[in-house]
């Protein structure tokens, strides 16, 4: 995959995903990890070869039923000018207030959704602005109990989170991640410590793969993120400079 032509991204990679497994993704800047699951989306498509859910190419998938199959939970998710209830159903009427609540309360974003003016009637404006990154990755996690998506794509939140709220959002992957092919994209060690397997990347390419306790004790590359991070953060800028 090449964003522009001649600058390949991602070389040669083979991956195989089984139903229902967390896979962890990690590597520093610029390694190729938001590339390698921006293909599973359609943002962009692959050069060569090919991504296939279930056996069908992507491609061939019509883009909605590609969107009610991989659910996706970004860095900084966008919310839209209306009431914590649209933004979880995404203005779908027939999702009943009630699972909406449901979800948010599976989630754990109750508490925080009472503490605001209106509760689950506050109306959002300017994309949640009145939001710490944190809450709105839990109204994201709320839409995917929502839609349930077969696969879930988190990217992480880099920001960061007071401890408690990072808390909140490790339980919350925890609820989602239950039951569902989950990839994410992870910046503290602590969230893919416990991942069913481990993709290193490595200037677009698996460097490694496997279980945590399997990874350290090969003693590469991901033992030496592992050294180098402090407080479990697994993207480092002086390690991001290194080739
Ligand atoms: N939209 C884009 N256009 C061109 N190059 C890009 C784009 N997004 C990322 N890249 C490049 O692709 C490589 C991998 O980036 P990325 O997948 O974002 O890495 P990571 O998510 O691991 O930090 C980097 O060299 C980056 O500069
Ligand atoms: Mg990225």
């Amino acid at each position: 995959f090449s964003y522009t032509d001649g600058q390949e991204v991602l070389h040669g990679l083979d991956l195989h995903v089984r139903e229902g497994e967390f896979i962890g993704i990690v590597g520093t800047t610029g390694a190729g990890k938001s590339s390698l699951v921006n293909l599973l989306t359609r943002f962009y498509d692959v050069n060569d070869g090919s991504v296939e859910i279930d056996g069908t190419d992507i491609r061939r998938l019509p883009q909605a039923s590609l969107h009610r199959l991989v659910g996706l939970v970004q860095q900084d998710p966008f919310l839209f000018a209306g009431s914590i209830i649209d933004n979880v159903r995404l203005f779908r009427e027939d999702i009943p207030r009630e699972e909406v609540i449901r979800a948010c309360r599976r989630i754990g974003a109750d508490p925080m959704i009472a503490r605001l003016k209106d509760g689950y009637d506050t109306r959002l404006s300017n994309r949640g602005s009145g939001l710490s990154a944190g809450e709105r990755q839990l109204i994201s996690f709320a839409r995917i109990l929502a839609f349930r998506p077969k696969i879930l794509i988190l990217d992480e939140a880099t920001a960061n989170l007071d401890s408690q709220t990072e808390q909140l959002i490790q339980n919350a992957l925890n609820v989602v991640s239950a039951g569902r092919t989950t990839l994410v994209i992870a910046h503290r060690l602590s969230t893919v410590q416990h991942a069913d397997r481990i993709l290193v990347i490595q200037d677009g390419r698996i460097a490694e793969q496997g279980k945590h306790d399997a990874l350290l004790a090969r003693g590469g590359y991901y033992a030496e993120l592992v050294r180098h991070s402090r407080q479990g953060r697994m993207e480092l800028p002086h390690l991001a400079q290194r080739r």
